[in-house]
């Protein structure tokens, strides 16, 4: 269940059987390696230098490790971007991206879709069917350094035939885009510019469908990809690594085409990098926020439709936050063990061993900056490797008895027109899944218009549109369904809708907002009712028609409303709020809850229960069952299993 991140071609050849014994010494089995190698198999077109990484991968084929291979395209060599000067993508304010780091291409490039399906299908070709190759990566972090977005000529173009095909007219589009305001009116498609470096706020709708046509040809490109990888490499599965806290594609679209889903996990840095306050950036600054990595577990083990991989964690400092502390000891341990017990298939360090030269020299790997000996993470590796032989399988993990609907939509709606500036999604997602644990259970993540049937209590912290199978999805939800601000508040093309918000829930919830008030810091507004706390950030005004009352804002006004098993928080609260809205819920649902102390979390997976001490004291457990592994004191930085039922 273990795997390392190598880069053969950074190390003397003479080394590589030796890196390879320790791996496997350290119970790791996958290697994953040849994601950035381009330039030196390809040193010129044409010219292939094929020698060295063959070796590489028999050397670590001997070894008994399977073999992950990258495919090179999020690091085209600069003979690649000297053929084609059109593949350079630009920021929004028009500056090119040259080379000289990676992620230097636009997906709106032809020529780069050339480059890129002749440089797969070379490398498929020739390692597709190579018995120590088990799987495949494409590319590696789409999107990763903002690369998603890119507003040069070459998008330009590309957007324009997007907007032809799906608006047939320019009056079609015209009526979409709401055009008649300001004169914005085209009479030709090729009248559409970029909606970027105008005079001032561009068109919101023109913004959204640039965002959707660019996420859009992220799943083609990579589905270009996964079909030439398995025309060339059959039994091979595929997989592509994403990220956390990055929002700029619909990732949802980009696991239908791939066996499953990986992610790149960096607690200790995703922690320094979250609009945590000072004291809790402190308090979480060496061991991570206890539910930063969980969150990312959750969602990619779901968009992996139940199977997943870490394909990167960290094994000690990143180099890349704007602080980077050593994780306190026992952390790498935990964060391995975090993800085994969300139910990763196999967790994968970045990387073996610290490099000594290039841009990331000051990031930890398993081992010391060029040499052959364990760094602190290395050693919790090791002990890993160890658990996991004794422990032995772990059993599959259950459907959680709660859901998150996760859209990426939202998340490009709210940051286009944000009204309020710290209406910040990654944050609002995030402390609604923190409260849930914080009571004791386990989330899933759902996508927009998945079935939620099955589920004891929903959760849509924001969903400003909501399309048509997301409004069958929530009407035929058979649990509880909790739907926050901004829910229903637009249409497809970024419109108030007709019946005012929440638009098609307006049937469901009885309801209507007439108004919306966001809050600058230091503002608020008590709640109180059925549950108790402040509205900060954000507040509606609410018509309730047939709906319930269950706690008003201290004006009157409503905060929170039922209408049968359909709910909706008129606000962003804060921590008490939230807390005491999930809490008001979870017992609505009838869900069996656990008040855990800040820095305790558990997971289960299937009969296995996980307890994870990210605080500072230990904790007795209180859960009964027999210990597989700890002790019924956990420690500081340490982790217990109980094997129940
Ligand atoms: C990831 C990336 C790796 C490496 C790592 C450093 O985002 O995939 O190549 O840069 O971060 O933490």
């Amino acid at each position: 269940m273990l795997g390392v991140c190598y880069y053969p071609e950074h190390w003397p050849e003479d080394w590589w059987a030796q890196d390879a014994r320790r791996m496997r010494e350290a119970g790791i089995s996958y290697v994953r390696i040849g994601e950035f190698a381009w330039s030196r198999y390809e040193p010129r077109r044409g010219e292939f230098d094929w020698g060295w990484l063959d070796r590489a991968i028999d050397v670590l084929g001997a070894a008994g490790l399977k073999v992950v291979l990258g495919t090179p395209t999020c690091t085209p060599p600069k003979w690649v971007v000297d053929d084609n000067p059109d593949m350079i993508p630009y920021d929004e304010q028009g500056r090119p991206r040259g080379f000289g780091s990676r992620r230097h291409y636009t997906f709106s490039s032809e020529n780069y879709w050339r480059e890129s399906r002749r440089i797969v299908e070379i490398l498929c070709q020739r390692y597709g069917a190579h018995p120590h190759v088990v799987g495949w990566q494409t590319d590696n972090e789409y999107g990763c350094h903002d690369t998603i977005l890119s507003w040069g000529l070459t998008d330009l173009k590309a957007f324009r035939r997007w907007l032809r095909t799906r608006y047939q007219s320019p009056n079609e589009l015209n009526a979409a885009w709401g055009n008649a305001f300001w004169s914005m009116d085209v009479q030709d498609f090729e009248q559409v510019s970029l909606p970027n470096l105008a005079v001032t706020e561009t068109n919101p709708a023109a913004k959204l469908d640039f965002w959707r046509f660019h996420s859009e040809q992220v799943a083609t490109y990579n589905r270009m990809q996964c079909e030439i990888i398995r025309a060339h490499s059959p039994g091979r599965w595929i997989t592509h690594n994403m990220m956390g806290f990055f929002n700029d594609f619909d990732h949802w679209a980009v696991g239908d085409d791939i066996d499953f889903a990986s992610w790149d996990s960096y607690p200790v840095g995703f922690t320094e990098r979250f609009p945590f306050s000072e004291d809790d950036h402190v308090r979480w600054a060496e061991t991570g926020h206890p539910d930063i990595a969980p969150f990312f577990n959750d969602l990619y083990r779901c968009i992996g439709r139940g199977r997943y991989w870490v394909m990167e964690l960290q094994p000690g400092p990143v180099n890349w936050a704007a602080w980077n502390p050593v994780p306190k000891p026992g952390m790498i341990r935990i964060f391995t063990w975090e993800a085994l017990a969300h139910g990763a298939d196999v967790v994968s360090y970045f990387r073996w061993r610290q490099a000594v030269s290039g841009q990331e020299q000051m990031h930890a790997g398993l081992n010391l900056p060029g040499l052959h000996e364990w760094s602190q993470g290395g050693r919790e590796a090791l002990q890993v490797g160890q658990e996991l032989q004794k422990l032995g399988p772990l059993p599959p993990s259950a459907r959680a008895p709660v859901a998150i609907v996760y859209d990426y939509e939202a998340s490009w709606i709210t940051r286009i027109q944000p009204q309020g500036k710290d209406f910040d999604f990654p944050e609002l997602m995030f402390r609604w899944y923190e409260t849930v644990r914080r009571l004791g259970l386990d989330v899933d993540f759902v996508r927009p218009g998945a079935d939620l049937r099955g589920y004891k209590l929903v959760l849509v912290p924001t969903m400003p549109h909501v399309s048509d199978a997301a409004e069958r999805a929530f009407s035929q939800a058979d649990g509880l369904v909790l739907y926050g601000p901004r829910t229903g508040s637009k249409t497809r093309h970024h419109a108030i809708p007709p019946n005012l918000p929440p638009g098609p829930l307006a049937r469901l919830l009885k309801a209507r907002v007439l108004e919306v008030s966001s809050m600058r810091p230091g503002l608020s507004c008590a709640v109180d009712g059925e549950v108790e706390g402040a509205a900060i950030r954000w507040r509606e005004s609410l018509d309730v028609n047939d709906a319930h009352v269950l706690a008003r804002f201290s004006d009157g006004k409503s905060a929170l409303v039922a209408a049968g098993r359909h709910h909706y928080l008129a606000c962003w609260p804060d921590a008490d709020l939230l807390a005491s809205v999930i809490k008001l819920m979870t017992t609505k649902a009838g869900l069996p809850t656990v008040e855990l102390p800040e820095g305790i979390r558990i997971r289960r997976r299937s009969n296995l229960l996980f307890v994870f001490n990210y605080g500072d004291h230990p904790w007795q457990l209180p859960f009964s069952g027999s210990i597989v592994v700890g002790s019924p004191t956990i420690g500081p930085q340490d982790f217990t299993v109980v094997k129940q039922g």
